[in-house]
């Protein structure tokens, strides 16, 4: 660890995110009624322009009127080459109920993006007294996003999380593919006549999960598209979870189970991680930093692994 201390992301599950457009009201309480953990209501890419002010204002009256429970509750903006976003940050700020915790900005590009957003949502939060400040989420989903994602994950003290928006990430760096994240047909490697598929998001996931935890925000995976392919989602989930990230959106109620039982710690992995806790226990009080579990080697880095399912798990089941 350098002298500086790695910060620790904010304490709240965050192991699927539910979309909905804000022009199709009859899902908001369904959505609050679901198990997602963060509830995302849409004035993007699924409403349409002619619906922009009308989801506008459906969603704010969804702040005030529909009862959130324990939701994270967040409200994705139009993106800043839109004319579109800056009324969303105004009417947001200006009249949202105090249950709106997050906005989500996508399609980010660089840390001055952010910087514009959080001089106006500032300004507006002073001029109107509002107490609570909200916090921020982006979308890496372009070339310039990811080219900058240290400096966007650095960008403002608001910044909570960080998805990875696969569809307008593969358009925008020019990927030959109309599928929302997974594996994708043409990425193989071949051993004789077998193909191998790799993964062609691991580079990105890697590289936002390396920003995030820099900066102590959340790591996401975004969306997966075909929602009638459970082990697909599972799949792409898993390999998330396995490189760092903490949960995944659901573009449909389907796949919120799928979320919330992969980015979980299984009972046999918490199990496990207790396990090496206490048997480096045992090393140490014995003056060892390192010992054998189960025919493998543990030291004092296993430690922190072990600590990580853990201390996710209690943060999980705490909520
Ligand atoms: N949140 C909560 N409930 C939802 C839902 C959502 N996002 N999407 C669908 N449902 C409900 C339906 O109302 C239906 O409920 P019912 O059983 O009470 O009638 C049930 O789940 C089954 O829905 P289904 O008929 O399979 O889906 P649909 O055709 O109504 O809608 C989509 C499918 C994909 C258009 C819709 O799920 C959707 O709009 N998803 C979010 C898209 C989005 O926000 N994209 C932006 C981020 S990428
Ligand atoms: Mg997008």
């Amino acid at each position: 660890m350098s002298f500086r201390l790695q910060p620790t992301p904010p304490a709240r599950p965050n192991r699927c995110q539910l979309f909905g457009p804000g022009s199709r009201t009859a899902l908001f309480e369904k959505m609050a009624a679901s198990a997602a953990d963060v509830i995302n209501l849409d004035l993007e890419d699924s409403v349409a322009p002619s619906d922009k002010d009308t989801a506008r204002a459906n969603i704010i009256q969804a702040t005030r009127d529909i009862d959130w429970n324990n939701k994270h509750l967040s409200v994705r903006i139009n993106g800043l080459d839109t004319p579109y976003w800056y009324r969303d940050v105004v009417d947001l700020l200006e009249q949202a109920g105090d249950r709106l915790d997050q906005i989500m900005i996508p399609k980010v590009g660089n840390a001055a993006d952010i910087y514009a957003v959080d001089a106006l949502v500032t300004a507006i939060e002073t001029a109107k007294g509002r107490r609570k400040k909200i916090g921020f989420e982006v979308i890496i989903e372009s070339a310039a996003g990811l080219a900058h994602v240290t400096e966007i994950a650095a960008s403002s003290p608001r910044m909570q999380a960080m998805s990875l928006g696969a569809a307008d990430f593969a358009a925008s760096m020019g990927m030959q593919t109309t599928g929302i994240g997974g594996t994708q047909e043409n990425y193989y490697m071949l051993q004789g006549d077998s193909r191998h598929y790799s993964d062609p998001w691991h580079w990105a996931q890697t590289a936002i999960v390396a920003a995030c935890r820099t900066h102590g925000i959340l790591p996401v995976d975004g969306p997966f598209g075909d929602f009638s392919d459970d082990e697909g989602y599972r799949a792409q989930a898993r390999r998330s979870a396995t490189l760092g990230m903490v949960g995944k959106w659901a573009i449909h109620p389907k796949q919120i189970a799928l979320a919330n039982e992969v980015f979980t710690p299984s009972a046999e992995a918490v199990a496990e991680a207790r396990d090496i806790l206490a048997a480096m226990e045992e090393a140490k009080k014995n003056g060892e930093g390192a010992t054998v579990y189960k025919g493998r080697l543990v030291d004092i880095a296993s430690i922190k692994q072990a600590e990580v399912i853990v201390k996710q798990y209690e943060m999980i089941s705490a909520a």
